[in-house]
C-alpha cells in the first residue's frame, strides 16, 4: 500500500480540477454544499438558487471530462436540487444512470410541523455503458446462506443505513456534515480497485481520502476551507483503529453454512473484505459463529488465528 498517494489540496474546486488530464480518474465521491446556508467558514452554502445550478452544472462538467471511460460518480444531494443534478448529468451530460441510493441516518433534527428528515439521497451515475462494478466485496451476509447467492449473500440494495458519526464518538471532527466512513467504503469498494484514483472534490473533514488511505486506493481531495484541510492532513496522520459506521446487516453471521469448505471461504472473504477493516465487530461475528456453530468452526476456519491480530 505503500506507493499509494493521498493528497489533499486547499482551493475552489472548479479550479483544481483542471489539474486532472481528462479520462484520468476512475471514481468520484462528492458531497458538496447543498445550498442549505450551514457554515462551513464561508459562503459557499448560500448561493441564489439559479447561482446554485451554475455552480452545480460547472463542477459536474469538470467531473464528467476527468472521469475515465469506464469511471463513475457518487453524489450525496438534498431533496431541494437532486432532480435538477439529475438532469443535467443525464440530459446535458449524457452519462448512464445507475442508482438513486436512499441514505437512512435514522436519527436527526425533530419537526414539530411536518414530517422530520431521516434521509439524504446519493446519485450513482456511470460515464458509460462499461463500467466497474465489483459486488462480492459489498454483499451483505443473509439470514440464511445459500449457495447460490455466491459467497458472501446479497446485493445492499439501495436504502443504505447508517447512523451519523455522533459527538460521542472518537472519529467525529469538528466538521458540521461529517460522513460515515462505512458508507464511503461501500462506494470505493464498489467503484474502483486496488491503486485506482478516486478524487473527492469537497472533500471536507477527509472521510474519502481516509477510506482511499486504508483500501489501497490513490485519493486526491479538494477543499475551500484551510482549516478543515488540516483537519484532513491531522486525520490521515492518526493510526488506523477501524472505519466508524456500519450497516448492521453486515455484522450478521448466516445459519445453514453446513459444508466446511464453502464455510471457510465464507469467513475468509468476510475477514479481507469486511472484519478487516471493522475490529470492532469482531467480538460479535466470534460470539454468533460460536452460537451457530460450536468453539471449533473459528479455529478451523481462521487457521492462522488472523481474528486475533486484528
Ligand atoms: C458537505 S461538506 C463535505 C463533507 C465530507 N464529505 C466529510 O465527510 O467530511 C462540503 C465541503 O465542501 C467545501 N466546499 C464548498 N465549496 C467548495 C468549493 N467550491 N471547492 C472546494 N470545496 C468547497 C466546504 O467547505 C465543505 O467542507
Amino acid at each position: 500500500m505503500s506507493d499509494r498517494k493521498i493528497s489533499i489540496c486547499q482551493g475552489d474546486a472548479l479550479e483544481l480540477f483542471k489539474t486532472l488530464n481528462d479520462s484520468s480518474v476512475d471514481l468520484i465521491i462528492a458531497d458538496p454544499p447543498y445550498n442549505l446556508g450551514k457554515d462551513y467558514g464561508n459562503d459557499s452554502d448560500s448561493k441564489d438558487f439559479d447561482d446554485y445550478l451554475d455552480f452545480s452544472r460547472a463542477w459536474l462538467k469538470e467531473a464528467h471530462r476527468a472521469l475515465k471511460p469506464t469511471g463513475s460518480i457518487y453524489i450525496f444531494m438534498g431533496v431541494r436540487y437532486i432532480s435538477y443534478l439529475y438532469a443535467i448529468l443525464e440530459r446535458e451530460l449524457g452519462m448512464s444512470f445507475n442508482a438513486w441510493i436512499t441514505w437512512y441516518y435514522t436519527q436527526g433534527i425533530g419537526k414539530t410541523k411536518g414530517f422530520s428528515p431521516r434521509h439524504d439521497d446519493i446519485l450513482f451515475f456511470n460515464k458509460g455503458k462499461k463500467f466497474k462494478f465489483n459486488l462480492d466485496p459489498i454483499r451483505v451476509p443473509q439470514k440464511f446462506y445459500r449457495q447460490r447467492n455466491n459467497m458472501r449473500g446479497a446485493n445492499p440494495g439501495d436504502v443504505w443505513e447508517f447512523s451519523h458519526v455522533h459527538y460521542c464518538q472518537d472519529n467525529r471532527l469538528n466538521h458540521p456534515t461529517q460522513k460515515p466512513e462505512g458508507l464511503i467504503e461501500r462506494m470505493v469498494l464498489a467503484s474502483s480497485d486496488d491503486g485506482d484514483l478516486v478524487v473527492d472534490p469537497f472533500s471536507g473533514s477527509g472521510t474519502t481520502l481516509r477510506v482511499c488511505q486504508q483500501l489501497g486506493r490513490n485519493g486526491v481531495g479538494f477543499e475551500l476551507n484551510p482549516d478543515y484541510v488540516q483537519m484532513t492532513q491531522y486525520r490521515l496522520s492518526l493510526p488506523f483503529s477501524g472505519f466508524d459506521g456500519v450497516d448492521a446487516r453486515m455484522e450478521r453471521v448466516p445459519n445453514d453454512m453446513n459444508d466446511p469448505e464453502m464455510r471457510k471461504e465464507y469467513f475468509r472473504n468476510h475477514i479481507q473484505w469486511f472484519l478487516k477493516n471493522h475490529p470492532d465487530s469482531i467480538a460479535e461475528f466470534k460470539r454468533q459463529v460460536k452460537e451457530k456453530y460450536g468453539d471449533d468452526i473459528l479455529a478451523e476456519s481462521d487457521p492462522v488465528g488472523q481474528l486475533d491480530l486484528l
